[in-house]
């Protein structure tokens, strides 16, 4: 059966102002999961299941295109030390931090991985997200990391959305590896890489590239195999200190390049040139109390795509709310309500790999939508923790979640 949306006021957010610009009241035809027709004209629906979305607002489904939704522990105790003026390094340095999430999610199942994550998941979902990339890297073993792979996409059975699975072995040093960072990489690139490529257990490699993690060789050795493996790539870059992986994840056509607070007019000219996208991750510029904002001024002038996400992980960004990134990217970097909104619409699909089929309301796009009970496209950077979802929508199924 085929789903009508009539009244259906549309951000679109296709390029250019009207994108953001509420339309007037249309009709938007969905069959097989795809938009099939936008239209003023009347249509016949006495073969559709109708949602009549008078005063309401309907925008792309959003999507939250950086994540590390599957993990097990919890990290309070290291907030409580952080606000007593513990470093996040130092925690780190001290085997605290990402390595006492591997702990915790090397001792979990598979399906206490997921039952830990749905609760977040649904945090998510309330949010308007449609679509989810997830990363792995608190295994740090190749049976871990396949394990969390695997929750990941598993998440996929218990709700209605997309889950997209990104590799990040190359998160930290594994206890197993102490001092000996470069066999680590040489057993990712052996072994984990193309098992994951086999199996089919993501399509991106990410790694961390910075001082606590790894560094500008060991990352473009992770890159080249994971290219060889037939996998994108993208990276945590220029997170705490100015190392140069921004641009050498230009430099392998990334996907994607993540945090960048400390990101230089080299750099930002290297992703123009690759069309990689700036992914700005507010939340942990927020509660790691940063003050190294991104160059936001730089990326417009090189008209870079800005995407935002949650990042939401135990250490650095605890938050199970897109739009609460959106007001902190407005408030916290500056953009404006419509960078933000099209950070987690059209330039988030970008992100993923899929700016030609999702992330707009576009004819042919996927029919990933959310209907909203707010006026104007605005109010989602405006407001927060005020429930303002009316339904999503999911490959043309409507979810009341
Ligand atoms: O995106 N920067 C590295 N990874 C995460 C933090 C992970 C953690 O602290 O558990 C991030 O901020
Ligand atoms: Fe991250």
């Amino acid at each position: 059966m085929e789903l009508v949306l009539t009244n259906a006021r549309i951000v679109s957010m296709e390029a250019g102002n009207e994108g953001y610009q509420p339309s007037q009241p249309k009709t938007i035809v969905i069959k097989d999961g795809r938009i099939d027709a936008i239209t003023d004209q009347t249509v016949d629906t006495s073969d559709s299941f109708v949602v009549d979305c008078t005063g309401k607002l309907v925008t792309p489904g959003l999507i939250d295109a950086h994540t590390h939704l599957v993990f097990e522990g919890n990290r309070a105790n290291e907030f409580e030390m952080r606000l007593q003026g513990v470093p996040y390094q130092t925690i780190a340095a001290q085997g605290g931090g990402i390595l006492s999430t591997v702990n915790a999610t090397r001792k979990a199942s598979i399906d206490q991985l997921v039952e830990t994550a749905l609760p977040r998941l649904d945090g998510l979902l309330q949010s308007g997200v449609t679509s989810i990339e997830v990363k792995s890297g608190y295994g740090l073993t190749l049976e871990d990391e396949i394990k969390m792979l695997k929750a990941a996409k598993e998440l996929e059975q218990h709700r209605r959305v997309k889950i997209t699975t990104t590799l990040l072995a190359a998160h930290a040093l594994p206890p197993e590896y102490k001092d000996r960072p470069d066999d680590y990489i040489e057993h990712i690139c052996q072994e984990i890489i193309p098992l994951v490529a086999e199996q089919e257990l993501a399509t991106s490699v990410d790694v961390f590239c910075e001082s606590i993690g790894f560094n500008l060789e060991q990352t473009e050795k992770v890159f080249r195999c994971a290219i060889e493996h037939g996998l994108k790539v993208k990276g945590h870059t220029e997170q705490l200190s100015n190392l140069g992986g921004t641009e050498l994840t230009a430099r392998y056509n990334g996907l994607s390049a993540d945090h960048i607070e400390y990101l230089d007019e080299q750099g930002v000219k290297a992703l123009a040139q690759s069309g990689t996208v700036a992914m700005l991750l507010p939340g942990a510029f927020y509660f790691l109390r940063e003050t190294q904002k991104p160059p936001v001024d730089l990326l417009r002038q090189h008209r870079i795509p800005m995407a935002l996400a949650t990042d939401i992980n135990p250490g650095t960004s605890p938050f199970a709310d897109l739009t609460l990134m959106m007001n902190m990217g407005c408030t916290l970097f500056g953009l404006t309500p419509e960078e933000s909104l099209r950070g987690v619409t059209c330039h988030a699909a970008k992100a993923l790999g899929y700016g030609e089929s999702r992330g707009q309301i576009t004819t042919g796009f996927d029919a990933d939508i959310a209907i909203w009970n707010i006026d104007h496209p605005a109010d989602l950077s405006y407001q927060v923790g005020v429930p303002r979802l009316y339904a999503r929508i999911v490959d043309g199924a409507i979810c009341n979640d």
